[in-house]
């Protein structure tokens, strides 16, 4: 077996440090890219209330958040994959994600607000969080996926109930965007993710809320 020196694996190390914290400018700049491929492209856009503008605004800025989250937990999960299949599966989940990302953003473009202030600390957080989920392997990385797909279709279904019919361009983004999730939750399951103790969904369920709390507002 060939020994890498010490030297050599630091320097691995350090580029791939750059390479996650330049992932992490350009999702934190990120800028709209109008795609014919974003769900409800071709509705016309609603006259909306002043006050349901407002509220919509603060729900798909919460959306656009947790897809800032995804990129990083994806990117800290792939991180420390054990192995280049896990790697692979969860960059290319990362991939879609970027597609959700496009979509808020685009969305949040047309309603005249911005995504929020609070972005790069929970960039920062979900990347630690998935690094450190995926350190104990790869069963427990795809079980962490399992659950934070569960979480976050399950708060997706809450904003569907809650913006309705009276605005059809976010539902559809919303709906396309529950439909990946659960495909992402399943294949998890399917790539021998393992049930997470209840304390820990606690604690990731305790840290989304307060997410929420705040992307609404700032
Ligand atoms: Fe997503
Ligand atoms: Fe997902």
């Amino acid at each position: 077996m060939k020994i890498k020196p010490i030297k050599a694996n630091h320097e691995s190390f350090i580029n791939q440090l750059m390479t996650e914290f330049d992932h992490m400018l350009k999702v934190l700049s990120h800028q709209t890219k109008n795609s014919k491929d974003t769900p409800g492209i071709d509705l016309p856009q609603m006259k909306l209330p002043e006050q349901k503008v407002k509220h919509t605004a603060g729900l798909m800025r919460i959306n656009h958040t947790g897809e800032v989250c995804a990129q990083a937990l994806y990117n800290g999960q792939a991180m420390m994959a054990k192995d280049e299949k896990t790697k692979n599966h969860l960059l290319k989940a990362a991939e879609e994600e970027h597609n959700h990302l496009n979509w808020c953003q685009s969305r949040l473009d047309e309603l005249g607000a911005e995504p929020s202030i609070t972005n790069p600390f929970w960039y920062l957080h979900s990347f630690a969080i998935g690094s450190f989920a995926a350190f104990f392997g790869d069963a427990v990385s795809y079980g962490f996926v399992i659950e934070t797909e569960r979480q976050v279709e399950s708060h997706l279904q809450e904003h569907i109930d809650d913006i309705g019919e009276d605005d059809p361009k976010s539902l559809k983004i919303l709906q396309q965007m529950q439909t990946d999730e659960i495909r992402h939750g399943n294949d998890a399951k399917n790539a021998g993710g393992v049930e997470l103790p209840e304390p820990v969904k606690w604690v990731m369920t305790g840290m989304s809320k307060i997410m929420k709390f705040v992307s609404y507002r700032i």
